[in-house]
């Protein structure tokens, strides 16, 4: 029943999905704002008509939340559905071989920004619930809460679930905004890294000066700022700042062999983003490499003169934007504070030294051992006909930490994204099989964890 129910409604699934893909909903910039509020309007509406109660659009100091439920009794246990409808911005646009915000399928895929990340994989509960609430009883109770500002540090939503624990009560939280290792391998992601994401601002002399009349007697920020950023590691991928490591789960040799197992194919990952070898910290493997390692990135440098032709300047400043993704039990804070204090000793006397914090956040671990990821493993198992596999994802959703703190609660990652569908990248997209697969898989866990329980 349920199905034939997907099937015999799968274009339609298609169709209003593309309607929130064509909203052009990027949170990090104020540009595109009435998108970002359009698209809260659009699930408003669909939660409507979805019959759920106390529809809400909730007004943060940045982008709103939307939140909807159905308590049909309380007795019942109660499922909350997490995602965003926020997107990463879509440059640059030039790389796109569709538009980014006109969804279209090619092989079997949908191609959109947001496409997997996250506004088809949110959208699979709405439709799971659809499929449930039309071909059977159902026996829990559910609440959605959907933000738009995921992809720029979820700010609003940290303080909305602070104030509004009674609102937000569940006995599990589930997320599809993670990936799968791939359609022949369901996984269940159990580990997420943290994020501590700064900005250096390196100033020389106070002007812009000639690079002849002052080259070789003033330091020149750019060259010292390269110099810094390189010694922030060794040779063999350590990272040196003073006390980095102090807090860094460390795995016995049985629990590094098991995560070692899941079936990654280091060639595929190779010819997939073509690169000719991998490259990281010496004594791990890749797998441990992205889940369970922690890393030193720098995003963007920039400085001095990078327009058409030759301009000779040394220039006053130089800024760059590095992130560290952390892991079980690093905390932001105390690392943001080692990287400041490390930075400051660095800089020489020739220049100042200013570094910023950006958003950041915890990494999680999800506990196997609960009703919430029985229910999931078991959903996997009966849809896919195939065991899942826990695995560390190297990405950050800082906000699951967050509902662990705050309301208590597990969450259970259920994603069915592939690393090949390029999320925060040009061509983003989202396999049919998934999306439908999902929402298949979706049902089946309301199912296994409300089963058996009034
Ligand atoms: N859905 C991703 C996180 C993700 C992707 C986890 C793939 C596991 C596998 C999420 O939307 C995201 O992009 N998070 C940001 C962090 C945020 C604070 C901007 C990230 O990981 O960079
Ligand atoms: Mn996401
Ligand atoms: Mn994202």
């Amino acid at each position: 029943m349920i199905k034939e129910y997907i099937n015999d409604n799968k274009d339609r699934f298609l169709s209003e999905l593309f309607e929130l893909l064509k909203i052009e909903s990027v949170s990090a910039d104020s540009k595109f704002k009435e998108e970002v509020d359009k698209a809260a309007n659009w699930l408003v509406d669909e939660f409507n008509k979805l019959e759920l109660d106390n529809v809400e659009k909730i007004q943060t100091k940045g982008h709103p939340i939307v939140f909807a439920e159905k308590i049909l009794d309380k007795t019942f246990p109660t499922i909350l559905v997490y995602g965003h409808y926020d997107v990463q911005p879509a440059d640059p646009y030039e790389l796109w071989d569709s538009p980014p915000f006109e969804p279209t399928i090619k092989n079997d895929k949908i191609y959109a920004r947001g496409a997997c990340d996250d506004k088809g994989q949110m959208y699979m509960h709405l439709k799971a619930y659809e499929t449930l609430k039309n071909v059977e009883n159902i026996n829990f109770n559910i609440k959605f809460m959907i933000e738009g500002e995921e992809e720029c540090g979820s700010d609003s939503l940290e303080d909305f679930v602070v104030s509004n624990k009674e609102k937000l009560t569940a006995d599990v939280i589930v997320i599809s905004d993670t990936s799968i290792i791939n359609n022949e391998n369901p996984s269940i992601t159990i580990g997420l890294r943290g994020l501590s994401y700064m900005e250096v601002e390196l100033t020389g002399p106070n002007r812009d000066l000639h690079s002849g009349t002052y080259g070789g007697a003033v330091n020149n920020p750019i060259n010292e700022l390269c110099k810094i950023i390189s010694s922030l590691k060794d040779e063999k991928g350590k990272i040196l700042i003073p006390g980095f490591y102090d807090d860094v789960k460390s795995y016995d040799q049985t629990t590094r062999d098991d995560i070692n197992k899941v079936p990654f194919d280091i060639n595929e990952f190779k010819s997939h983003i073509k690169i000719g070898d991998v490259h990281g910290e010496d004594g791990y493997s890749t797998v441990e490499r992205i889940g369970i390692r922690p890393t030193l990135d720098v995003n963007g440098i920039w400085g001095g003169y990078t327009n058409e032709g030759a301009k000779t300047v040394l220039p006053s400043k130089a800024f760059a934007k590095i992130s560290m993704r952390l892991v079980a039990n690093q905390s932001s804070k105390k690392i943001s504070d080692l990287f400041s204090e490390h930075l400051k000793k660095l800089c020489p006397e020739s220049c100042t030294i200013k570094v910023t914090e950006h958003h950041g956040g915890e990494p999680c671990i999800v506990n196997t051992n609960t009703k919430g990821y029985k229910a999931a493993f078991n959903a996997f198992k009966e849809v896919w006909n195939k065991e899942p596999v826990p695995t560390y994802d190297g990405g950050s959703i800082p906000i699951v930490a967050l509902f662990k703190k705050e309301l208590g609660l597990d969450s259970i990652l259920m994603g069915f994204g592939l690393d090949e569908d390029a999320i925060h990248s040009p061509n983003e997209s989202y396999g049919l099989f998934n999306f439908y697969k999902g929402i298949e898989t979706i049902t089946s866990f309301y199912k296994n964890f409300s089963a058996n329980e009034k």
